[in-house]
């Protein structure tokens, strides 16, 4: 990746009105919350956030959190049912994140919630975050501003060690006061602790007036996440990847195309036959792998939308993010688990 000029600058309302114009042109932005700094992408941009991913060398593309300003913003997103209400509304603005299905014609982009079904949400209470929020007026996902591997930044001095030259700016607010990420809580019918976190269980089960559960780990929960009541199990975030798969079979690496099979090309050099194909989509026809990876879930349910039993997926190099794409493509290939999508 060409290194970019990373501007470091302390919050003040130019700052603000600068961290909000680059998020609307697709950059990104590393600011402080309460909990720790995060690195800030338009949530509606599957561009920007697959730059994000890019910058942070994430090897899979795990869910982000989207960041709205208050419970109204939250609504537009996600469908809350009664108890996710009376959690958003005792602990917002705060470090407690909600994973929640997803409204209809929400408009967090697939790459950023992983072609699932279902968003996470959280209204920051840092003062930066919320007047950077108010004043680029949508969603911001903001995994945490660290290099994949590395511990949680918790000041502008840790996300320039871990980003400069990847991001074009960095808010500088001072420490971020609790140093922890937020608790992370799936509501779904059963309210299910996926990440503990600033928020401790205890406090949340008191408020709530009963126990909460916590989701299995991921090892624990690969086999039979389906319960035997046919899947109602909520799982662990990480599991959660192995979730979105095609209804068709996706046949890796390929470099032929069988009669009836769809497509999904990478690069310029599309196969001969590519003209059998019942349909076919181009990750990136310039190889370029932060456009494919901004493409990838769309693309995928879209071909799948063609009814066909196969789709080829030529091969992808296995660098920089098509570490990502290859990881995320073999879990859709993977045979089926009977789980069901949070
Ligand atoms: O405190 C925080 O939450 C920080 C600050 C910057 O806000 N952000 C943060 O984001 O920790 P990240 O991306 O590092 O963690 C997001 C967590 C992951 O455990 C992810 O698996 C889970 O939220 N998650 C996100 N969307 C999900 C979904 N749809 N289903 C299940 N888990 C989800
Ligand atoms: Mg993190």
């Amino acid at each position: 990746m060409p290194a970019i000029a990373t501007v470091v600058a302390r919050a003040c309302p130019a700052t603000i009105e600068q961290a909000a114009s680059a998020l609307a042109a697709g950059r990104l932005v590393a600011f402080p919350t309460e909990t720790v700094y995060g690195l800030g992408a338009d949530a509606t941009n599957d561009h920007a956030v697959a730059t994000l991913y890019a910058a942070k060398e994430r090897p899979t593309f795990n869910p982000l959190i989207a960041h709205v300003a208050d419970l109204a913003a939250a609504c537009r997103l996600a469908q809350f049912d009664e108890e996710a209400l009376r959690l958003a509304r005792a602990f917002w603005p705060g470090p407690l994140t909600l994973v929640l299905p997803k409204r209809d014609g929400c408009p967090v982009g697939q790459l950023a919630t992983s072609g699932l079904g279902t968003v996470a949400v959280r209204a920051p209470s840092h003062p930066v975050a919320r007047d950077i929020l108010a004043a680029f007026g949508g969603p911001v996902v903001a995994p945490s501003a660290n290099r994949s591997g590395r511990v949680s930044p918790t000041s502008a001095k840790h996300v320039q060690a871990d980003l400069a030259g990847r991001i074009d700016l960095i808010v500088d607010g001072g420490a971020s006061p609790l140093g922890l990420e937020s608790t992370v809580l799936a509501c779904r019918g059963q309210t299910v602790l996926l990440r503990p976190g600033a928020i401790p269980r205890a406090t949340i089960e008191k408020f709530l007036g009963h126990d909460i559960t916590a989701a299995p780990p991921e090892s624990a929960g690969r086999k039979g996440a389906a319960g035997a009541d046919g899947g109602s199990r909520p799982v662990a975030p990480g599991m959660l990847l192995s979730h979105y798969a095609p209804q068709a079979q996706l046949r890796m690496n390929a470099v032929t195309v069988a009669p009836g099979e769809a497509l999904l090309a990478f690069g310029a050099a599309v196969p001969e036959e590519a003209r059998k194909a019942r349909a076919i989509l181009n990750l990136s026809a310039a190889g370029e792998l932060v456009e494919a990876a901004a493409n990838l879930f769309n693309y995928l349910r879209e071909l799948d939308g063609a009814g066909v039993d196969s789709i080829a997926v030529m091969p992808i190099p296995d660098e920089g993010l098509g570490e990502a794409i290859n990881d995320r493509l073999r879990r859709a290939a993977a045979p089926r688990h009977r789980a069901t999508p949070l």
